[in-house]
């Protein structure tokens, strides 16, 4: 990082710093942030882009909404007022957002429970255990995400099991597409970008034993799965009105802020999007959701082992890499 404590953009370059750590498709984290004195600017990177299993850039646009609501969190923690404009200039798609921020605000408690949530949100691909979600805890996650006008609906009994056909559905249609293999071969196997990508320690080192099917990533990693299940798992869908990248962004918010507040209600969380890639099994989300709206990702909600202690942590790329520093515009 370039730029000192207490200098303009300093507060800038360091929510750029702590959106590194949002989650992302494949860990592609697929941002540029442009930090300038007056303000920061989201961008896309289009060579973290995944053009087969992602043309539209669904998924490159949720986990960029994902690294804008981390960018908010760590401002407001760090004191600050945030106003946020989303795709402000027509003429520049790749300009996600710019945000703008005031220092001096007070900083609440729920502004530095969202920070510590922040640093130790992760994906946890492990089988939950016997502990059921309460009803309480879904509404407020569905308060949540109404904040950024996104929808979360529980999966009754009968939608998990056509959530379990539908992933299914999935899988085969991925595993029949070699250039879908290649994609994910080349984030999840040895040829991994650095700092980017599923290390092994993070992939399960054998399918797990549940219902409802956890993604594969075509190879076999090293994380022990150990005996749990996903009998008391909730599954959660979040959605909504649009399918268009403002409507995308908007879900990334909403994951972050959903994970958070699920990682500090001390939670796992597994999210499965392979069935919105698809456009067949994205149209039977739809149909689960009785037409109400476009499925943006699948949560699995549930409790964490006690035994086991964190899985490994994904690699982030370098500061550099992700960010550019403009001290003076
Ligand atoms: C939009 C999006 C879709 C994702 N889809 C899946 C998925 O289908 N299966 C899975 O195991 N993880 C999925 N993930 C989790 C990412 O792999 C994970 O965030 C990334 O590897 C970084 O790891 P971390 O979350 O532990 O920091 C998804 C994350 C995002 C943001």
């Amino acid at each position: 990082m370039t730029t000192s404590h207490g200098a303009p953009g300093a507060a800038y370059a360091q929510a750029a710093e702590a959106a590194g750590r949002a989650p992302s498709i494949h860990n592609t984290q697929p941002w540029h942030w442009s930090v300038h004195p007056d303000r920061l600017e989201l961008r896309t990177d289009p060579s973290r882009a995944l053009p087969g299993t992602d043309p539209d850039g669904r998924m490159l646009t949720v986990s960029c909404g994902a690294a804008l609501h981390h960018a908010e969190v760590a401002l407001r923690a760090a004191g600050h007022d945030v106003d946020v404009r989303m795709l402000p200039d027509p003429a520049d798609p790749g300009l996600l957002a710019v945000l703008t921020s005031a220092a001096g605000a007070p900083v609440t408690p729920e502004a530095m429970r969202l920070m510590q949530a922040l640093r130790l949100r992760h994906t946890d691909r492990r089988p939950t255990v016997g502990v059921a979600v309460t009803a309480e805890q879904v509404d407020e996650l569905r308060e949540i995400a109404g904040q950024y006008g996104v929808h979360l609906h529980r999966l009754n009994p009968d939608q998990v099991t056509d959530l379990v056909v539908a992933v299914s559905r999935a899988e085969d249609a991925a595993a029949a597409e070699p250039a879908w293999q290649a994609e994910t071969a080349r984030w999840t196997g040895p040829d991994r970008p650095a700092g980017a990508g599923l290390p092994p320690e993070v992939i399960p080192d054998r399918r797990p034993e549940t219902d409802v099917g956890e993604r594969d990533f075509g190879t076999r990693g090293t994380l022990e799965v150990g005996g749990g299940h996903d009998k008391a798992s909730t599954y959660v869908v979040l959605f909504g009105d649009d399918d268009d990248r403002a409507a995308w962004l908007r879900a990334g918010q909403a994951l972050s802020a959903v994970w958070l507040h699920a990682t500090a209600q001390g939670l796992a969380v597994l999210p499965f999007s392979q069935v919105v890639e698809i456009d067949g099994t994205r149209a039977m989300m739809r149909r689960i959701l009785s037409q109400l709206g476009h499925a943006y990702i699948v949560l699995r909600l549930g409790a964490a082992d006690p035994e086991h202690g964190l899985p490994g942590r994904t690699p982030r790329l370098a500061f550099d890499e992700t960010t550019s520093v403009d001290a003076g515009d």
